[in-house]
């Protein structure tokens, strides 16, 4: 453990790791150090890079409070929360795929009906967005919980604004005995991701937009079933094919069909000119993925 050089140092920092009794920890720990070694001798990382390093995850760190979680929104940009999500939730084709759960969530929103407004009073598009819920075997998945949110049309949350009164642009609303829910809100837009801390720098370092497309958020949950968290981003946006987090998957896309009709708009309770959005979501029972999970398990077993 003396004189210890480029090319013995790694081993000999591994070899520390001998008496860690958490044998998950002691792969993590492995790995990890494994891979920040290969980085700094593959890059040939100069004190002033290093340096530069330690001061951006400081000031990452010194951005953070109980409103913000710049680490997030880093792991965000760089990707690894989408592929944290992606190993996670390995799903058959079919079933509704999750994607990125972002720093907006807020628990305990406002309860209410279907067919009723969640965006009462907030200027935008009038949009009705309709659906079922439904199992892997088509069939309706009665009450299942939709928890929904979304920004204004400046592309702000309500907990970024300083004074909404409350809870906004959020709501749980429990689907019918069918597995059909329905509500009213406004046309999702483009926003980007917050750009005034350590992360808005990088992006811009990297010679990157912040741009996230237009989505509404959704956690839809049923006793029994696998948790979905994911979007539906609007058709057509620009920034489908460059989301600064790669949060967008095709089965997500979807139509928000203008109509200028007034007799409808008066039937679903809105003002023409209005979008209409529908879709089928998707759960697997949660036996189904235990199951799955115990087969993965076994052949990672078997290749060790
Ligand atoms: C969001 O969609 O709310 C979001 C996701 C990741 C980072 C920032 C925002
Ligand atoms: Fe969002």
């Amino acid at each position: 453990m003396r004189n210890l050089t480029e090319a013995n140092l790694t081993d000999a920092v591994l070899a520390k790791l001998e008496g860690a009794p958490d044998a998950r920890f002691k792969q993590i720990m492995t790995s990890l150090i494994q891979h920040l070694h290969a980085f700094v001798r593959e890059v040939e990382l100069t004190e002033e890079e290093w340096m530069t390093g330690i001061q951006f995850l400081t000031a990452v760190g010194h951005k953070c409070d109980d409103k913000r979680q710049e680490f997030i929104l880093l792991s965000d940009v760089l990707g690894v929360s989408m592929l944290v999500d992606a190993i996670n939730h390995r799903r058959p084709g079919g079933v509704t795929e999750n994607t990125v759960l972002g720093p907006f969530y807020v628990h305990g929103a406002p309860e209410i009906r279907n067919g009723d407004d969640m965006a009462a009073g907030w200027k935008g598009e009038p949009t009705y967005v309709a659906g079922r819920v439904l199992g892997t075997d088509g069939e309706p998945v009665p009450g299942a919980l939709l928890d929904l949110w979304q920004s204004n049309t400046e592309g702000f949350y309500d907990v970024q604004l300083a004074d909404t009164g409350g809870r906004q642009l959020r709501a749980r609303l429990r689907a019918d005995d069918e597995g059909r829910f329905r509500f009213r809100t406004i046309k999702p837009t483009a926003y980007p991701v917050p750009t005034d801390g350590p992360v808005g720098q990088i992006l811009d370092r990297m010679g990157r937009h912040p741009m996230r497309p237009a989505h509404l958020h959704f956690i839809v949950s049923a006793p029994g079933y696998e948790t979905v968290v994911t979007h539906l981003f609007v058709e057509g946006d620009p920034y489908l094919e460059s989301d600064v987090v790669f949060g967008v998957k095709n089965s997500l896309v979807i139509d928000f069909k203008r109509s200028d009709s007034e007799a409808e708009a008066e039937k679903l309770g809105l003002k023409a000119p209005f979008c209409k959005a529908s879709y089928e979501f998707v759960l697997r029972p949660a036996a189904a993925r235990a199951k799955q999970q115990k087969v993965t398990s076994a052949v990672d077993a078997a290749r060790a």
